[in-house]
């Protein structure tokens, strides 16, 4: 068995008491957790829990201070930055990050780079291999505009497209380097009520058509409950709660976190029934 092969078994990341201190902030504290190979798995947690600090580490923009990230038989807390899209792990941010004066099918092209397997001089003289990839990258990217619908945006600069459309662009960016594991960070914010679906309905795709693993942040309490498998709650560093988005959302420590905010509260009830949280008797 080679380094990254890995049994069905066997968890696809595994996050083992990971902690990360800013100065005097303790931002993640002792958090473990399994992201299971083919699941929907989702951070929730009010603002400031740790949560996009979490898949900064994942990615390795970050350090922990202490603890350790395992993934596909990887210590991936030993990996640099720049191996982490070749490992087969994609990620959108909570900012849109786009290159804002290339068009909608030149990002994904960009967003495809990771897979070149040709060398300087090949790229030069533009040889054969360099052809074929370039052929396979268009290829790719086409699929993607075919499966996220955006074929009417292709040519289109991204400055000029609406926020929705953006965000979406950005999941097809990530899905152009055929990832194994895909950080979504906040994947609904900003959107309509009619783009949000659609966002669920991606989501759902990716899972069930491409087999990709998702690890999702999300405040969404609708569009959790429609498309995770699991769900951790995180406050101010630290896990709360894990288990399926009901149990979590019927935790009473992970109520009283989020009871600071109204609007919190009512996106954590939306998906039930409102006596389940306020009798408690769940
Ligand atoms: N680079 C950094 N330097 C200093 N403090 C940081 C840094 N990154 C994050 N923090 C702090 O760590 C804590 C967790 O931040 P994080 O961005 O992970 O929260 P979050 O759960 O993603 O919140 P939100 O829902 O608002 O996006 C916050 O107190 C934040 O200010
Ligand atoms: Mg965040």
């Amino acid at each position: 068995m080679t380094d990254t092969q890995q049994t069905a078994d066997q968890p696809l990341l595994s996050a083992r008491n990971l902690s990360v201190r800013f100065g005097g902030v303790l931002a993640v504290n002792n958090v473990s957790f399994d992201v299971k190979q083919g699941e929907v798995f989702t951070l929730i947690g009010p603002n400031g829990a740790g949560k996009t600090t979490l898949f900064n580490l994942i990615s390795r923009i970050y350090t922990p201070t202490s603890g350790e990230i395992d993934y596909m038989r990887v210590k991936l807390t030993d990996q640099p930055p720049h191996k982490i899209a070749a490992l087969g792990i994609a990620r959108t941010f909570q900012n849109i990050e786009l290159f804002e004066h290339a068009t909608v099918l030149h990002n994904l092209l960009i967003g495809r780079h990771t897979h070149r397997q040709t060398g300087l001089w090949s790229e030069i003289f533009f040889t054969g291999k360099t052809r074929a990839a370039e052929l396979q990258a268009r290829e790719k990217a086409e699929q993607v505009i075919d499966l996220l619908d955006l074929q009417h945006h292709r040519d289109s600069f991204v400055a000029g497209l609406p926020y929705g459309v953006r965000k979406v662009v950005e999941l097809a960016r990530a899905l152009c380097t055929e990832p194994r594991l895909l950080l979504l960070d906040e994947p609904s914010s900003g959107l309509n009520v009619e783009e949000t679906d659609d966002m669920a309905f991606w989501i759902q795709d990716i899972k069930n058509e491409l087999g990709i693993t998702v690890l999702m942040v999300e405040h969404d309490m609708t569009l959790v409950s429609k498309v995770s498998d699991r769900v951790l709650a995180m406050n101010q560093g630290e896990v709360l709660a894990m288990g399926t988005p009901r149990e979590v959302q019927n935790d009473p420590g992970v109520i009283e976190a989020y009871l600071g905010s109204i609007d919190d509260v009512s996106s954590l009830r939306r998906p039930y029934q409102a006596p389940d949280l306020r009798g408690g008797a769940q």
